[in-house]
């Protein structure tokens, strides 16, 4: 499989399907798949049709049959709990079985969702793979959401069962769990059956007679129970991961079984360069593609070991953290989000902490979910001595669409610029009417048509949707909505996103979704939400709000109300701190907002007057409005 970045894709490029039954071969199946692509199926094919496959087997049990039992899967470190654990194939393929039986029982079965509402704790990795044991298509809610988010997402999926626990720890304070699920449960349509819960010593949870177990106790009473991996169609769904779309209906990402394992495989290699045996770490979350990809799946795949950390870069205890866990774990890639990294380097510019911990075997740190500053892409250079990789993907994407492929080539690093495209994935920058650009111009970034194995298929119960949202606007094309450039070398540079998602602490918000949620507020008549640069976690929303009329209250008792309403009804994760009152919004003559020239003045870079505008004078007033609450003048 190896060679030089340039063969490869050129080998792949001459001819995608030989490049990917090759990839497949790597992956065991029960009925080899009859056809590599075909297009039929899907809204622009599918990959792998045909073929019979387990990605709990592909990922367990193949290692313990070829005597690998004994080798590390998991490594759990949890400084937030003072708790570690260290767990073999041969282990965790005896909890995932008894997971598997319990989900048996309670009438589970292949296609049926599950949704896992958990913090990072191990038995949330093995219950993911329980379901793919099973054929069970799970969906993990990331735990910093609250209880409509959840709710949106069990009728969504009509999921069957809940698996969570009683609470997630966040410093300083311990996050009940299970509250949110009852009122999730409460306001949803479909109501699942059953929900387990893994009661934690941190805080114990009640449950609903009828409907909630304890885990512990009903996983234990089927341990030593062996459930046969069930052979699924490569083209059945391996789970549905929300993300953030343009409304505050989130879009059901769907990831088949056969063509997710072959790419994650082959990127384990070729991409991060881990081999067998090796400790890899995504410093991530399982509720995000991040941790999907790379904390279970891919690292299981490759027979390697994934560490399962729950805490965060700075505060658990401190900005150390991340040097104490590479270094006493052997890890030899780190993956993590540049947010991560700024909030280390704002406590320990000098590296001192980092000083502290020998990490002889460490190779790479990647970065993605969001853009990597050159600042900070630098200064990691600089404190670890190995190459810092800047790679870009989507939750859509499931696997790295441009990257520097340590595992086949290490590229010159363009600072600013994930690299060049990995096999799969042809990438074209297109003006608005579909016309490609120049090199150096600035335009849309579009995948060139089928999507590589891996990517999504389509929208969960959603072709339509997914036609719309992706395929429809440049035709023979799929849209990242991200924008940017390609270089005379062929590096990619992402610039901006062309629609609404902001991406804060690299999670990814819609603003959309968030002006939805104000407005429902009663006082409000009208309401903008921009991202706002912030120095770590990259951008931060902040609402502009009209009142109604005859609104006599005090603004600021309003504006905390808003505040409130976000973290409710969307969760602690939007970040949403800062609503600001004024008097008017700027707009076109056509009636739009100027979210963009709103952004460029808190921001404090240098913004033209838009030739549309209706009132100029709006703009004066945002700006003071602006300064007042200290933005306006902040660097860039
Ligand atoms: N369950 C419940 N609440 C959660 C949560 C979870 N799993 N994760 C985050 N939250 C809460 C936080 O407690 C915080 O609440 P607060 O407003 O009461 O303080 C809020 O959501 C925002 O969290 P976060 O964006 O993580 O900010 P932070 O200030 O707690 O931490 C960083 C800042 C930079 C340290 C943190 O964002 C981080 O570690 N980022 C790493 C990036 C990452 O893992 N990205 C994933 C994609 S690769
Ligand atoms: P998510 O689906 O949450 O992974 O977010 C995907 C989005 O994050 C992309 O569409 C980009 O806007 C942004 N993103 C991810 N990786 C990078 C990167 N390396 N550089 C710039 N933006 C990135």
């Amino acid at each position: 499989m190896q060679g030089s970045y340039r063969q490869t894709y050129s080998r792949w490029k001459d001819d995608p399907e030989a490049f990917w039954r090759e990839a497949a071969a790597e992956i065991s199946w029960f009925k080899p798949p009859a056809q590599t692509f075909s297009r039929e199926g899907g809204p622009y094919g599918r990959w792998f049709a045909g073929g019979e496959t387990n990605t709990c087997y592909n990922c367990l049990d193949r290692h313990v049959l070829a005597g690998r039992g004994d080798d590390t899967a998991f490594i759990y470190d949890s400084p937030i709990s003072g708790t570690k654990a260290v767990f073999s194939y041969g282990d965790v393929l005896a909890e995932v079985s008894a997971i598997a039986a319990t989900l048996r029982q309670r009438g589970i079965a292949k296609g049926d969702r599950v949704i896992i509402y958990m913090p990072m704790v191990p038995q949330a990795v093995f219950s993911m793979l329980a379901c793919a044991r099973i054929g069970a298509v799970h969906s993990v809610v990331f735990g910093g959401f609250a209880a409509n988010e959840l709710a949106a997402r069990i009728d969504d999926s009509g999921a069957k069962l809940i698996i969570t626990a009683s609470c997630g720890l966040e410093p300083g304070r311990i996050v009940p769990y299970k509250p949110l699920v009852d009122q999730a449960i409460a306001i949803s349509k479909s109501k699942p059956a059953h929900c387990l819960v893994l009661q934690r010593p941190q805080l114990a949870a009640d449950l609903t007679a009828g409907r909630d177990e304890d885990f512990d106790t009903t996983v234990a009473r089927n341990r030593g129970v062996t459930v046969e991996c069930i052979p699924v169609s490569a083209t059945d769904e391996l789970y549905i991961l929300y993300t953030s779309g343009t409304t505050g209906q989130p879009k059901g990402v769907v990831r088949d079984n056969g063509g997710h394992m072959v790419a994650l495989n082959w990127s384990m290699a070729n991409i991060f360069g881990i081999k067998q045996g090796e400790v890899f770490w995504a410093a991530s979350d399982i509720g995000w593609v991040v941790g999907h990809s790379y904390i279970v799946y891919a690292p299981l795949l490759a027979g390697a070991t994934s560490l399962i950390f729950e805490g965060k870069p700075v505060g658990t205890p401190d900005a150390g953290v991340f040097w104490r866990i590479a270094s006493e774990h052997d890890v030899r890639v780190l993956f993590t989000a540049p947010t991560a990294f700024r909030a280390i380097r704002r406590e320990d510019s000098d590296g001192v902490r980092l000083k502290a911990y020998p990490m002889p075997n460490f190779r790479a740190l990647f970065l993605a979910g969001e853009r990597a500053d050159p600042e900070t892409l630098k200064w990691a250079e600089r404190m670890l001595d190995v190459p810092v990789i800047d790679h870009w993907w989507q939750t859509e994407t499931g696997w790295p669409m441009v990257a520097n492929p340590l595992g086949l080539e290490a590229l010159p690093v363009k600072h600013g610029s994930p690299s060049m495209p990995m096999p799969g994935y042809s990438i074209h920058v297109l003006d608005d009417a579909g016309h490609a650009v120049e090199p150096g111009t600035l335009g849309n970034i579009v995948v060139e048509l089928p999507l590589p194995p891996g990517c999504l298929p389509t929208l969960w119960n959603a072709d339509e949707r997914f036609h719309t949202a992706y395929l429809a606007e440049f035709p023979g094309y799929y849209k990242t909505a991200d924008a940017g450039y390609i270089d005379e070398d062929g590096y990619l540079f992402i610039m901006s996103r062309t629609d609404d998602i902001i991406n804060c602490a690299g999670h990814r918000l819609s603003t959309g979704a968030m002006e939805e949620v104000c407005a429902t507020h009663p006082d409000v008549a009208e309401c903008a939400v921009v991202g706002i640069a912030d120095q770590v976690k990259g951008q931060v929303p902040c609402g502009f709000l009209v009142l109604k009329k005859n609104v006599s209250r005090e603004t600021s008792a309003i504006e905390s109300e808003v505040v409130q309403l976000i973290r409710d009804a969307i969760g602690p994760v939007a970040s949403f701190k800062t609503a600001i009152t004024v008097e008017r919004l700027p707009k076109t003559r056509s009636g739009k907002i100027l979210r963009g020239t709103m952004q460029k003045i808190a921001d404090g870079v240098p913004w033209k007057m838009p030739a549309t505008i209706d009132d100029p004078t709006i703009l004066e007033e945002i700006a003071e409005a602006l300064r007042k609450r200290g933005y306006g003048s902040l660097p860039m």
